[in-house]
């Protein structure tokens, strides 16, 4: 449970009262309460109306916008305001402004336009959260702490530059053992003193994988030593009440796995984009569920509407915004919220959608759709609050693994991590099979299949992780280009697939890119429902047999009939590789035949585009049928059902609309 004080889906999202006049707060409450809002994340953007000076500070008008909230019955995700700094801040420190990857130092403006190793950008940003903390502490509206806003900008400032000098040699102790970690011999490269080292630029060295990797990494955590540097100070003030900072899902420039210890509950921002398939946005929901082993998280923002950052801001059409915040619960949200609340007046998100538009009433469609699904929450109440989800299949993702096979130059540049990763997940997501996104480095002991697609980077222990879970008697599917280089991007010197090759009992020994819009046949004999002929694309591996057996082979190519998929008995389980990109329909077919044979079933069987989940506490489950189909769908219910919306006992074929949402409790 986020808080005891609101036992049921939060409702709400950013309110932003000081881009407002103190009239206007007043109509906000009427508002709020006749949409059903009960939570709202303030002040997410008002350092400087919070500290005009820096000798000043300024907390009366957030006092009188709680005061206003608690006494119309909303909540408070209180928020720090640090994501953007005053203009006098920026003036007065020449160390605050970031300075980007051209070695150009910016100038104020926009936001997360600080350096993370700014020493008055970490004094005054504590600063605030601390005061913040330490008069709100007690407040009744106060529920959780939002600090700063979507964190992700990286620095390549001097100061930058040092502490990655310092966080490096803490890393090797030596410049032999850095030297040797990022293959220095290559072009002459060796380095010979410390302060040769500098921050990746555009004129400077963008070729040397391993230096950038580690670069990523130590931005990562300056970073997180911002946000870190405001959790402690607040939670001297409040330690019961539970802390974030929104996410954004597959974000590249943050590993978040590196964050999650430090989130005492996981909060992210979803915008999908208009024409994004269902199962894209369910992936995501299962990454930021699995950054806290399934823990219930927060859906911070989405918009009720339209966004205004894409070129095409379509709006949300009648009935979607109910369905994308019921697929959020479904896969572990335990709120439901919107950026924003009223609709800005100026600047570059006067185009956004928000819940209250610019005509400034109630009497619009995007109102009535959001007070609608805000009375359903209510109805609510907790039945599916704290819900746990249970899978049988995880699927292994990896920043660092990302991160490597994009600076890799060549082998090909159509390689996509995050495009292989969900069409493995597509494929259980179709037959509404659940499955965890879980980190190579995860306890995999509770799953009976694990999926790790494209896994080119083996970190220490990850093979041996995957090795012990097929040998207690797992499935283990591993992705194309898998096992080729160790954490400093070198090249495995073990044969390809390196630490995996005696589970997968293959060598590969060979990558052949294929080139724009080409196709390789695969085809396979009968085996479950692995059948025929199939397509991959993207780049083949080309296999030698090491005790593993052919499950299907390429039909074309000079390697025509080397094997393309393979399976391999070891210990108890089993290990199959997946040798190139293959079509929906092969991935669809093999996973589907593996999990048969683990008897691995769907949560309720359901025609194609209807979504289904489970979600259970205390021994009560709870079956959520989502239709993203444009037609009408038929699910044939397995026993008697109530319907906690509607309240009805339900059996039989259960019938749903276009964008329709049911919930289902089993009496
Ligand atoms: C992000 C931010 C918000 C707002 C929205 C607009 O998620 O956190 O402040 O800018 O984008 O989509
Ligand atoms: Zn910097």
């Amino acid at each position: 449970m986020i808080s005891p004080k609101l036992q049921k889906i939060w409702y709400g999202g950013d309110y932003n009262p000081d881009q407002w006049s103190e009239e206007i707060w007043d109509e906000d409450m009427r508002l709020m309460q006749l949409a059903h809002v009960d939570a709202v994340s303030v002040p997410v953007f008002s350092w400087t109306h919070l500290q005009p000076r820096e000798d000043q500070y300024c907390f009366d008008w957030l006092d009188r916008v709680l005061d206003k909230l608690a006494a119309a019955g909303v909540y408070t995700c209180l928020a720090t305001s640090t994501a953007a700094q005053p203009a006098w801040m920026s003036r007065r420190f020449a160390d605050v402004l970031r300075t980007d990857i051209t070695g150009v130092q910016r100038k104020h403006g926009g936001r997360t336009n600080f350096c993370p190793n700014s020493p008055n950008y970490r004094h005054y940003s504590r600063e605030l959260a601390s005061r913040l903390a330490q008069r709100y502490a007690n407040h009744p509206t106060l529920v959780a702490w939002h600090i700063a806003n979507e964190y992700g900008s990286h620095c390549y400032c001097e100061r930058c530059a040092k502490a990655f000098r310092d966080w490096l040699k803490v890393r090797y102790g030596s410049l032999d053992a850095l030297n040797a970690a990022w293959n220095m011999a290559f072009w002459s490269h060796t380095l010979t003193a410390w302060e040769e080292i500098d921050t990746p630029t555009l004129n400077g060295e963008r070729n040397n994988m391993p230096y950038l990797l580690d670069y990523e990494r130590f931005q990562t955590e300056s970073v997180l030593a911002c946000y870190r540097n405001e959790y402690d100070a607040i939670k001297q003030y409040t330690p019961e009440v539970l802390i974030t900072t929104n996410l954004m899902g597959h974000f590249k420039p943050l590993n978040y796995y590196a964050w999650a210890p430090y989130l005492d509950v996981i909060s992210w921002d979803s915008y999908p984009t208009p024409n994004q398939a269902p199962s894209e946005v369910a992936f995501t929901h299962e990454l930021m569920r699995g950054l806290r082993d399934g823990q219930p998280f927060m859906l911070l923002e989405q918009t009720p509407s339209q966004v205004n950052w894409m070129p095409r801001n379509q709006l949300r059409r009648p009935g979607v915004m109910r369905l994308l915040s019921y697929q959020a619960v479904a896969h572990g949200a335990d709120t439901v919220m919107f950026f924003q609340f009223r609709r800005a007046r100026g600047g570059p998100e006067k185009m956004h959608g928000s819940i209250v538009d610019h005509a400034g009433h109630e009497h619009t469609r995007v109102f009535r759709e959001v007070q609608a699904l805000g009375a359903e929450l209510q109805q609510l109440g907790d039945a599916l609050v704290d819900g746990r989800q249970q899978a049988s299949v995880a699927l292994l993702f990896d920043w660092e693994n990302w991160w490597a096979i994009d600076l890799s130059v060549g082998p090909s540049v159509d390689l996509d991590y995050i495009a292989s990763c969900k069409a493995y997940y597509a494929a259980f997501w179709q037959a509404n099979i659940p499955v965890d996104v879980v980190r190579p480095d995860a306890d995999l002991s509770s799953y009976q299949m694990v999926v790790a697609p494209m896994l080119y980077m083996l970190r220490p222990g990850v093979a041996a992780n995957l090795s012990e879970f097929v040998a207690r008697g797992g499935t283990l599917v591993v992705g194309s280009f898998s096992g080729i280089v160790d954490e400093h991007d070198l090249a495995t010197q073990d044969g390809y697939p390196g630490e995996l090759r005696p589970v997968l009992g293959i060598w590969v020994e060979e990558h052949d890119p294929l080139l724009e819009g080409q196709q390789v046949p695969v085809r396979s004999e009968p085996w479950g429902r692995l059948t025929g002929n199939y397509q991959a694309s993207v780049m083949c591996d080309l296999l030698h047999l090491e005790g593993a057996q052919g499950r299907a082979w390429y039909d074309g190519e000079f390697y025509a009939g080397m094997p393309a998929i393979t399976e391999n008995a070891w210990g108890k389980g089993r290990a199959l590789y997946v040798a190139a990109e293959m079509d929906a329909r092969l991935l669809s077919d093999l996973l589907l035949t593996l999990c048969d044979q683990h008897d691995i079933a769907p949560c309720l069987a359901a025609p194609a585009g209807v979504e289904v989940t489970q979600r259970s506490k205390e021994g009560v489950q709870v079956t959520m049928l989502l239709n993203h189909g444009k037609q009408e769908a038929v699910v044939p219910l397995d026993a008697e059902y109530r319907d906690l919306l509607s309240g009805e006992p339900v059996q039989g074929n259960l019938k749903l609309a276009p964008c329709d949402v049911r919930i289902l409790q089993r009496l």
